[in-house]
């Protein structure tokens, strides 16, 4: 029986594999390695590709989180509101502040942070919310962004799943102040290794990323505030540049087996994947819901089919967070999605034919 992976990053590595050589002896022979001609060229390419004036490329996702919010302000005594429903990135980030993330719950119909639980959620310690992107659909930023600029609380967008996606023609990064990206390796733009990026219209915020991502240096050996080390090395950035040439295509073809899906899977008993007005969303996950998930899973992987959850559980019940205070119960959405999601697999390099192998196994279950 032939498997269906649940991602194939392999199959895109294949049909790169000339161009990625290339990038490597370039690099190599170059002798810059980290922070060069190939890191400034890939941050004002994927700038201009968001649509915002600066790009500053990091370690990590989470750092790009973490520099977002210190290049924010945000630290000890502040409160940033989250959504407990993500990559646990996103809360770690904020705890490494040493800010209280006030986590709140989603719109099921969404999977991202319902504007109404923010309304509840806001103290005058609120410093910072961070709307998620979850699973490449924008989050509901416009009621969002209202909220924020009355009570004037920074809005920092978690854009780690959802390069390219857009809201009316606007594509996120360049939604709000300030957002951060992850490029490891499963993003719609991956690396091939870790590697990050904050974005933003504002050259004040931007000035403080880099300063923040390299010692606090403007000038070497002179830190003109406390930083620290998160770079982005020049192989990975060139192999970014290589890969953000066709991200374009790569999401046009997400949406396209993402309608496929929506069209064998619809009148089923599966909860198809949100599809709010106004959005261009790019698939980073092909999320279902199921109220037997698990039994639902077993049958696709019985049949060859390989799927993931993303995520199992939900932060606010995680070990790691209980110091957050909030048990089974508090966040009802969170804690529903986290039982019943399941991601199909989703990738550009997926074929039609295997689209429709896996909807008619999901098909066969009752
Ligand atoms: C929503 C979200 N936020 C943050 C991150 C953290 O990114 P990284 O793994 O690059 O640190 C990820 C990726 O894992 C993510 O999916």
């Amino acid at each position: 029986m032939e498997i269906i992976p649940a991602f194939d990053i392999t199959r895109q590595y294949q049909t790169l594999r000339h161009e990625l050589d290339e990038v490597f002896a370039r690099v190599m022979a170059g002798g810059s390695y980290i922070l060069g001609e190939e890191v400034k060229t890939f941050e004002k390419e994927f700038a201009e590709y968001c649509g915002a004036s600066y790009a500053i490329g990091v370690a990590s996702g989470t750092d790009a989180l973490i520099l977002s919010l210190l290049a924010c302000g945000v630290g000890a005594g502040d409160e940033v509101i989250a959504p407990s429903h993500t990559a646990v990135a996103t809360i770690a980030a904020v705890e490494l502040t040493g800010a209280r993330p006030v986590l709140v719950d989603i719109d099921l119909a969404r999977y991202t942070l319902d504007p109404e639980q923010i309304a509840h959620a806001i103290t005058e310690r609120t410093r910072a919310i961070i709307p998620v992107h979850l699973y490449g659909c924008p989050a509901d930023m416009n009621p969002i962004l209202e909220m924020a600029a009355k009570k004037k609380i920074t809005v920092i967008e978690d854009a780690s799943q959802a390069h390219g996606a857009s809201i009316r023609g606007t594509r996120v990064g360049s939604l709000s102040e300030i957002a951060a990206f992850s490029f490891y390796p499963t993003k719609n733009l991956g690396a091939f290794g870790d590697g990050g990026a904050v974005v933003t219209n504002d050259p004040a915020l931007a000035e403080k990323v880099q300063l923040l991502r390299q010692y606090g240096w403007k000038q070497r050996y002179i830190s003109q505030i406390k930083g620290m080390n998160s770079r982005l090395d020049e192989l990975q950035a060139g192999f970014l540049r290589v890969k953000l040439r066709h991200l374009e295509e790569w999401n046009q073809r997400r949406r396209h087996l993402a309608s496929l899906y929506i069209d064998l899977l619809s009148g089923s008993d599966v909860t198809l994947p949100p599809q709010p007005a106004d959005v261009e969303p790019v698939f980073h996950q092909f999320v279902i819901r199921h109220p037997k998930r698990d039994a639902f899973r077993e049958t696709l992987r019985a049949q060859g089919i390989h799927t993931l959850i993303h995520y199992p559980h939900p932060v606010h019940l995680q070990p790691g967070y209980v110091n957050l205070g909030l048990g089974r119960g508090n966040l009802p959405n969170s804690e529903k999605a986290a039982d019943e999601v399941l991601s199909l697999p989703m990738y550009p390099e997926l074929t039609e034919d295997e689209v429709r192998r896996v909807a008619d196994a999901c098909l066969k279950f009752s």
